[in-house]
C-alpha cells in the first residue's frame, strides 16, 4: 500500500446553500474523518475507497475534488509557474484529453477564461516535456476535468473526480416545466428528515424529481449507480478491482411505503413516468394526473414536499390565490401530516395561511426561494398536545 493510501488525502465535495449540514451527514455516514462545513462545499479526508464510495453514494454532492495546488499569486506568470512545477503526469496519461473550468473571486483576475486558458497552457507545456506530446483539450467529453478555484489571490487547483455533475444522475429522459436539480431535490428532502418512514407525497410533480428522488432514498439505491461514467475511471492509478468491490456490496432496501407523484399536466405525468422507469423506482410510486386544489384526504400520517409554480418561469395566474388554495387543500387534506413547500415567491408563501415552524433558503438554480415547513394539525387539542 502506497503512503498516501494510508493516510488518506483531503477531498473537497462540492454543494448548494443551505445542503452544506446534510452533505455532511451524508460523509461522516460512508466513513469521511476531519470533516468540515465550507461554503457550498464539504472537506474530508480518507482514502480511495472512500473517493469511489463519495461519487457513487453522496445525493446532496455536485462533484467531488482532490486540491493538488493552494498557493498565493500575484500574477499570470505566478499562476502559470505553480501549476507547470506540479506533477500532472501522475493524473493525467499520455494521450488523454483535457477541460479546464474556473470559478474567480478576485480583483486581482477578472477574467475566468484566461485563467482557464493560462492554466491550460501550464499543464500542456509540462506534459508535452514529459511524455513528447501535447495533451488536447475537448471541452465537452474530456478524460480529466480541472477545476481552478481563485479567491482573491489564493489560488487553488483540484483534480475533479466526478466528470460531469453528480446531479446527472442518468434516469432524466423527459424534462418537464422548470424540473428541480436531482442534487437539490435530495437535499430537500433529506433536510426534512425523511428516510422512507412513512409515505410521501410530490403532488406538483413535474418531471418526478422529488418523488424519484425520495424513492432511491427510501430504498437505500445510491444515487449514482446508472451512471455509465465517473471522472477517476480516467486516472492513471484508478483500482477498477475496488471499484466493483464498491458497487457490488450496494445492498438495497425492500421498502413497503408509497410514494404518490401527482400533477395537473398530464404530459407531465409521463415525463415522470418515465423517468421512473428509468430509475426503476416506478413500483414504488402512484401516478396520478389529477389537480391538487381538490386533493382526497390522505388517511396516514406522511410527508409532503410541494414545489409549485412560482409566478416566475411559469406564468400563474393569479398566484396569491393559488397559494392560498393550496393551504386550504392542505388543512383539509393532510391533518396530521408534516408539509414543506419551496418557492422563490415569498410573498405568495404567506398567502399559505398557515404558520410555518421552519424557514430555510434555498436557491432554486438563480432564484433564492424560501423553504418553509408546516406542521398540518389535525384539528384536536389532543393530537396537537400529544404528538
Ligand atoms: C415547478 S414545477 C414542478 C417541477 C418538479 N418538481 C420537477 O422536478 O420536475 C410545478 C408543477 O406544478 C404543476 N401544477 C400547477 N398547478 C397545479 C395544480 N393545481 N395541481 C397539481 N399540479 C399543478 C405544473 O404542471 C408543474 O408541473
Amino acid at each position: 500500500m502506497d503512503k498516501q493510501a494510508e493516510i488518506g488525502f483531503r477531498m473537497t465535495a462540492k454543494t448548494f446553500h443551505g445542503l452544506e449540514e446534510v452533505l455532511a451527514d451524508e460523509i461522516r455516514e460512508l466513513g469521511g474523518k476531519d470533516i468540515q462545513i465550507l461554503n457550498r462545499a464539504v472537506q474530508f479526508q480518507g482514502d480511495k475507497g472512500l473517493l469511489y464510495k463519495s461519487n457513487l453514494h453522496l445525493r446532496t454532492a455536485i462533484r467531488i475534488l482532490i486540491p493538488l495546488i493552494e498557493a498565493p499569486i500575484k500574477n499570470q506568470i505566478d499562476l502559470y509557474n505553480r501549476v507547470r512545477e506540479y506533477e500532472w503526469e501522475k493524473h493525467i496519461e499520455s494521450g488523454k484529453t483535457l477541460a479546464i473550468d474556473s470559478f474567480i473571486h478576485s480583483s486581482t483576475f477578472s477574467n475566468s477564461h484566461f485563467v482557464s486558458l493560462r492554466t491550460k497552457d501550464a499543464i500542456v507545456d509540462r506534459l508535452r516535456d514529459k511524455f513528447g506530446r501535447r495533451p488536447s483539450i475537448n471541452t465537452t467529453n474530456p478524460d480529466v476535468f480541472v477545476n481552478v478555484h481563485l479567491s482573491g489571490n489564493n489560488l487553488t487547483v483540484s483534480l475533479d473526480t466526478s466528470g460531469p455533475s453528480l446531479h446527472k444522475r442518468g434516469y432524466r429522459k423527459a424534462d418537464g416545466p422548470a424540473p428541480l436539480n436531482e442534487v437539490l431535490a435530495a437535499g430537500m428532502i433529506l433536510l426534512t428528515g425523511w428516510k422512507g418512514e412513512t409515505d410521501f407525497y410530490d403532488p406538483m410533480c413535474g418531471s418526478g424529481t422529488l418523488g424519484i428522488e425520495a424513492a432511491l432514498i427510501a430504498r437505500k439505491i445510491p444515487p449514482g449507480i446508472f451512471r455509465k461514467q465517473f471522472g477517476f475511471e480516467n486516472s492513471p492509478d484508478f483500482d477498477a478491482g475496488l471499484f466493483e468491490d464498491i458497487f457490488d456490496s450496494v445492498e438495497e432496501r425492500n421498502w413497503e411505503g408509497t410514494i404518490f407523484s401527482s400533477d395537473i399536466s398530464k404530459p407531465a405525468i409521463q415525463a415522470a413516468m418515465k423517468n421512473a422507469r428509468e430509475a426503476s423506482v416506478h413500483k414504488n410510486i402512484n401516478f396520478r394526473g389529477v389537480s391538487f386544489l381538490g386533493y382526497p384526504v390522505v388517511e396516514k400520517t406522511s410527508m409532503a414536499i410541494i414545489n409549485p409554480p412560482y409566478g416566475q418561469r411559469i406564468l400563474q395566474p393569479e398566484i396569491i390565490s393559488f397559494y392560498k388554495a393550496i393551504g386550504d387543500t392542505l388543512k383539509r387534506s393532510f391533518k396530521g401530516s408534516k408539509v414543506w413547500i419551496i418557492s422563490s415567491n415569498t410573498d405568495a408563501l404567506k398567502h399559505v395561511g398557515l404558520k410555518p415552524s421552519s424557514k430555510l433558503v434555498l436557491f432554486n438554480g438563480p432564484l433564492e426561494c424560501g423553504y418553509h415547513r408546516f406542521d398540518i394539525y389535525d384539528g384536536s387539542k389532543k393530537a396537537k398536545y400529544q404528538q
